[in-house]
């Protein structure tokens, strides 16, 4: 009982966090450019700005953790974009989520919602960006794929979390 009540309250919370979202203000835009640019930057900037400061906030508590690591800060900060294509609103994520939980059918767009790591990933590799950002956006929030160093897997599923 209290698990699905906390599962409901997170849902809650980021729902209401993702009506809430601004524009990242200047020294939130000064760290993205620190860590990303070119395509890979294109791609971050594609966001929404929930989005955006979704992958933000995850970036940070990353480089707390590892602050030399600039791979996993850029892994941080890329691995949503395959969102974008989804283009779907708060409400629908939301009901993608339940409806996936449970094995229901949903509509395409709610399935590439659902989809959108692989797609992420497929952008990600396109633009030319890290290893670690392309497996990370493909395969989270699954265990790390062969080859992945596990620590720096666990730092940013904790920061995801
Ligand atoms: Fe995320």
């Amino acid at each position: 009982m209290t698990g699905s009540l906390n599962q409901a309250g997170h849902l809650v919370g980021r729902f209401f966090g993702h009506l809430r979202a601004e524009p990242l203000g200047p020294e939130d835009q000064a760290f993205v450019h620190d860590h990303i640019d070119g395509d890979c930057a294109g791609l971050f900037w594609s966001q929404s700005f929930p989005d955006q400061r979704h992958a933000v906030d995850v970036a940070r508590r990353v480089s707390t953790v590892l602050p030399d690591d600039s791979g996993a800060v850029e892994a941080a900060l890329l691995h949503d974009v395959g969102k974008v294509q989804a283009s779907i609103g708060a409400v629908s994520r939301s009901i993608a989520t339940v409806l996936d939980s449970v094995g229901m059918p949903m509509t395409t767009r709610m399935r590439s919602y659902r989809d959108h790591g692989r797609r992420g990933a497929v952008a990600l590799e396109e633009a030319g960006c890290g290893p670690l950002a392309v497996a990370f956006a493909r395969y989270h929030p699954g265990p790390a794929p062969a080859g992945m160093d596990p620590t720096r897997w666990k730092v940013l599923m904790d920061a995801d979390g």
